[in-house]
């Protein structure tokens, strides 16, 4: 016995969606037919669904039951008729899609699957012969402050050496080695310690991350005054040998900004450790020295805690009949994993011999929602609030009313220290749900005690807390825009200014250090156009490569500019409810991560569009070297 499933959309309007689902037998026998479960973001209410009845949602998990018996060859509509929310594109179309009999027993179905169109870069299977070798590749991303070309070019040397570089510059051999693994990532080029074509450093007095780099035949000489500026120009002198023949060249730079980010979320869903690694060595290729790494939400907990193994035992893994439900399309199937200890410490050895800091995400009061099912004791059962958050969660915050959950928080915290020296520990704050704790008899009591105006006040008392916390032992809280609610925190928290940029001036010109990771240019989620095949999210509209690296933080800065001193930096941020696999991450990053990283390295006047998209062009070979995959199409980059 099989079901097929169909999803039409039959019109997008204004404001909603109508669709049909239309199941069918094509087998032999007849079905009984139980419930039909989806996820769907734009989530239905009963009286949208005709034709089969709202069993049942959680978060955007949906049940539909029909309860009914398909003989061989019927087919059975059900009508979909949501006036709230538009639906554009077909990765807005329902996923991880499986039906059960009434009995709760899986039943055996073919699914339609939505037209999305990948437009991949083609890898041949990541073979090495699959690349397109350039004559040369003498570009650089992003953009150096100058580069002097020679008069020679030379053919691209087989080996390398490295010269032991000067103890004040503090660069380890683990350092070196992180980078030769990244040399024979994106080059043919091998380093070798003993002999090769020696690459020399030399510490000379400059701005911190500044570097001269010389290439000619008989070797690369590295001058800069610290490891960040070592780390800088191997970054160059990588991409620099990418091609068959090397042009002798002098590279003077420096960088624009001190942080320049990257953020992952590995909840929505998990990346494996490998990948992370693999995300960093393209990091460090193109200077971005901050890895925010988004470790806990709502659907899982990834981070393994000694103090409470249920984190990750109830929540890393989920799927039908766990603790955590199916979300984010991995319907029947489980998903997920975890990072133990060792894995995180290794992540950051690497991160950090690559001149990457890990500033790991621990997401409170909101975005807990994995934290309260693993650990039922921070739940308060008198508490009858009722809210829902943006992701239709109504269980999802925790409760600072609660001694548990300062408890519970500061261990964690403390092994999170322990793993993490990040001199910056990001402790979310986003997206906290309107109507949370205003039934909350511990709330209420608390917000009295402490005199505060209200329930709401809690928010802010709570970070606050947090950060005292993390002060005390020598760290600093960031969060995202959120975070500054009531001003609690001190002027020592960096405030990540995401809805756009408004938050992040308005921080700033309050005092706050800042980093400018605005969706609508920043957040490599967003669909790169408006194509309906073309996937991703588009809630802050689309972002093509024009468009991220078009932007310009310090410009349009309301208030005469007051605060543009405190801008750290620029963040890409990468979000996962719709990557399920590694090349759509690829595809995601490839190539707009070079628009936020020259964004945040070069000066404010490279601007060249042209330029930019012919030195993302000639990088296709590296990343094709590498195994990554790209959008590639060129032209609609
Ligand atoms: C966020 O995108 N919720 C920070």
């Amino acid at each position: 016995m099989t079901l097929r499933y169909e999803f039409t959309q039959q019109a997008i309007t204004e404001q909603g969606f109508q669709a049909e689902i239309c199941l069918t037998n094509t087998g032999e026998r007849p079905v009984k037919l139980g419930c039909l479960y989806f996820s769907l973001a734009r989530i239905l209410q009963p009286a949208d669904v005709t034709g089969g009845e709202l069993r049942a949602r959680d978060g955007d998990l949906h049940a539909i039951a029909f309860d009914s018996t398909l003989e061989p060859g019927d087919e059975l509509r059900c009508q979909l008729n949501n006036p709230r929310d538009r639906m554009v594109k077909f990765t807005d179309w329902p996923y991880g899609v499986y039906a059960e009999s009434p009995l709760g027993e899986l039943l055996p179905m073919t699914i339609q699957e939505p037209p999305v169109n990948w437009r991949l870069s083609p890898l041949a299977g990541h073979s090495r012969e699959a690349l397109q070798e350039l004559a040369v590749v003498h570009t650089v991303v992003p953009q150096p402050q100058s580069i002097a070309l020679g008069a020679q070019q030379f053919t691209r040397p087989v080996t390398l050496g490295w010269k032991e570089p000067p103890a004040a510059l503090k660069v380890t051999s683990a350092d070196l080695a992180a980078w030769s693994e990244v040399l024979a990532e994106f080059t043919p080029v091998v380093a070798v310690s003993a002999s090769g074509w020696p690459v020399s450093f030399v510490q000379q007095d400059m701005a911190s991350g500044s570097y001269r780099l010389q290439v000619t035949a008989q070797g690369g000489v590295i001058q800069t005054a610290d490891g960040a500026g070592v780390h800088a120009a191997l970054a160059s002198l990588v991409q620099w040998l990418a091609g068959g023949q090397v042009q002798e060249v002098v590279i003077e730079d420096v960088p624009r900004f001190g942080y320049r980010g990257l953020h992952l979320d590995v909840v929505r869903h998990f990346v494996p450790v490998d990948q992370v690694c693999k995300v960093l060595r393209l990091a460090a290729l193109y200077k971005l020295n901050q890895f925010h790494w988004h470790l806990t939400d709502d659907e899982a907990w990834r981070l393994e805690i000694r103090a409470y193994p249920a984190l990750t035992e109830q929540t890393a893994v989920r799927g039908r009949g766990r603790t955590m439900p199916p979300q984010m399309g991995t319907g029947d199937t489980d998903h997920g994993g975890f990072y133990t200890q060792d894995e995180v410490r290794q992540v950051v050895a690497l991160a950090n011999s690559l001149g990457i800091n890990v500033m790991p995400e621990i997401d409170v009061p909101g975005h807990a929602r994995a934290l309260l099912r693993a650990l039922p004791e921070l739940q308060e059962p008198a508490d009858e609030s009722v809210y829902r958050s943006v992701q239709h969660y109504s269980d999802n915050v925790l409760n600072p009313a609660l001694p548990a959950t300062w408890t519970v928080l500061q261990t964690i915290l403390d092994e999170v220290m322990e793993l993490f020296p990040s001199p910056d520990i990001h402790l979310g704050s986003d997206e906290v749900p309107v109507g949370v704790w205003q039934r909350s008899p511990a709330a209420i009591d608390k917000a009295q005690s402490l005199g505060l105006a209200d329930v709401t006040a809690l928010h802010g008392w709570f970070m606050r807390g947090l950060e005292d916390h993390l002060l005390q032992r020598g760290r600093r809280a960031a969060g995202w825009e959120e975070i500054t609610v009531g001003q609690a925190v001190s002027r020592r928290t960096t405030v990540f200014s995401w809805q756009g940029v408004e938050a992040g001036q308005k921080a700033a010109a309050l005092g706050y250090p800042v980093v400018m990771t605005p969706a609508q240019y920043c957040y490599l989620d967003l669909s790169y156009n408006r194509d309906q095949a073309e996937p991703g999210y588009y809630w802050a509209g689309e972002t093509d490569l024009a468009k991220a690296y078009g932007y310009e933080p310090l410009a349009d800065w309301s208030g005469d500019g007051v605060g543009t001193n405190l801008v750290r930096g620029l963040q890409a941020c990468v979000w996962s409810e719709l990557l399920a696999e590694s090349y759509q991450l690829e595809y995601m990053l490839l190539p707009r991560l070079l628009a936020v990283a020259e964004r945040a390295w070069s000066s404010a006047d490279v601007r060249d569009m042209d330029d930019f998209v012919r030195r993302c062009l000639t990088h296709r070979a590296l990343w094709q070297r590498a195994g990554w995959y790209y959008r590639a199409e060129a032209l609609g980059w």
